[in-house]
């Protein structure tokens, strides 16, 4: 790419980030286009937690290309601490670049090291590596963006370019910004939440977390073995994060004496609770936004049957938007994974040997089909957000 190119990349890549509305759904945007253009084989954002670097997102072309179609790569979350020890953290705490041709051959006096154990366990060699921090001008840094191996055109492993560096530099400042907005978003979507539902300080929006995060796996797996075009799964995957956060939002509405029942519901209790759908659809009202649409569609059909025999309207089959059926296996996984009030968590073999009785009842088979086709994943984002004790 030439000088000119890059600049008309990075005025590509701001309009294109700002568009993209979730947080996880950004990052992983973010990471991808920096990769590509500075053909990088491998790279990781971190985020910034107060005094931590969270690893937030990750991806390796050739330990993806090492998996059969449609698997993906599952990471371990891990936190560091923002000293200079370690290349992030150096990155973090400094505010600098740090473009190292061979993490292998850090100069003894450098101060960071480079941990080897991942490399080891994955069977991969990290050579080249360029990381940058994330930050808007002087404001602070938030987090950390890292491009891994550098390509050339065949393939072999060379340096990041001091070009690439200045580059990534820009593009981080543009990222960040986007990063900022998408933060404040998922931020504001979990106090509404918090306020609405569960009005329980314990509460930290782990269950709309994991929900949100299953439906959007769910979805990806379902569309791609339909054919769907990428553009249109990663436009439905951003809306489908934050819609499907809100399917119980309806149950602001809901007595305190009903929700937090710690036993069984009673009839008149349980028809009470089965409004939750309809008064959550009702609160997306404006009809010209598609995460208004796709999220009163959600809230509505997250209790309706394949065979029509759910709540709150009964259609049956394709007539239930895909939305809600997918919805409908991620929330009832969690549900009898986890504790309620009103019942203890299940093992998990229970809760897939429910899920699988359900089939073509309950849930849409091809629905259920995705869903144990990225179990692993979905069991990843189960660690990631724990409920709390
Ligand atoms: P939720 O706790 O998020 O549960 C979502 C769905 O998971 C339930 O929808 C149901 O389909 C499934 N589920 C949860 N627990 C079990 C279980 O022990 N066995 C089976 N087979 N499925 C289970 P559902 O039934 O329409 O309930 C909607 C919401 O109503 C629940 O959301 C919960 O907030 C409330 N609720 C339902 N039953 C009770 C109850 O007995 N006591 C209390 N306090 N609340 C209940
Ligand atoms: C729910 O809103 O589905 C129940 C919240 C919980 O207690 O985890
Ligand atoms: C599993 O049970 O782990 C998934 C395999 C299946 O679809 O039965
Ligand atoms: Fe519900
Ligand atoms: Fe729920």
């Amino acid at each position: 790419m030439n000088e000119r190119d890059k600049l008309n990349e990075i005025i590509r890549l701001s309009t294109e980030f700002s568009s993209i509305k979730d947080i996880d759904i950004l990052l992983e945007r973010i990471l991808l286009e920096a990769r590509s253009c500075v053909n990088a084989d491998a790279g990781t954002i971190y985020t910034r937690e107060g005094d931590l670097l969270h690893f937030s997102h990750a991806q390796n072309d050739t330990l993806q290309s090492r998996l059969p179609e449609g698997e993906k790569l599952i990471y371990k979350d891990f936190s560091i601490m923002i000293d200079e020890s370690s290349i992030a953290g150096y990155v973090a705490s400094t505010g600098e670049i740090l473009n190292i041709p061979d993490v292998y051959k850090l100069p003894a006096d450098c101060g960071y090291y480079f941990d080897v154990e991942f490399d080891k366990k994955a069977n991969y060699r990290t050579r080249s590596m360029l990381t940058v921090p994330l930050r808007y001008e002087t404001e602070d840094v938030i987090g950390v963006i890292q491009v891994i191996n550098a390509k050339d055109e065949t393939g072999n492993i060379i340096e990041f370019t001091d070009g690439d560096a200045l580059f990534i530099r820009h593009f981080a400042s543009t990222a960040s910004i986007a990063m900022k907005n998408a933060r404040m978003t998922r931020t504001l979507l979990l106090r509404m939440i918090h306020m609405a539902e569960l009005r329980d300080p314990k509460e930290t929006g782990a269950h709309v977390n994991r929900v949100a995060a299953y439906s959007v796996e769910i979805y990806e797996r379902w569309a791609l073995e339909r054919g769907i075009d990428r553009k249109e799964i990663d436009a439905n995957r951003d809306v489908l994060r934050m819609a499907a956060m809100l399917h119980d939002v309806g149950k602001v509405a809901i007595s305190d004496t009903i929700l937090k029942k710690p036993a069984k519901l009673t009839h008149d209790e349980f028809e009470v609770m089965k409004q939750h759908t309809t008064l959550g659809a009702n609160l997306f009202v404006n009809k010209e936004s598609r995460f208004d649409t796709i999220a009163s569609v959600i809230a509505l059909s997250h209790h309706e049957n394949w065979d029509g025999t759910g709540y709150p309207l009964h259609p049956k089959g394709d007539d239930i938007s895909v939305f809600g059926r997918i919805v409908a296996v991620a929330d009832v996984y969690d549900a009898l994974s986890c504790k309620r009030v009103y019942k203890d968590a299940w093992k998990e073999e229970d809760v897939l040997e429910e899920i699988r009785k359900l089939t073509g009842t309950k849930f849409d088979p091809e629905v259920v089909d995705a869903f144990f086709k990225c179990l692993p994943v979905i069991r990843s984002i189960s660690e990631k957000y724990p409920d709390p004790n």
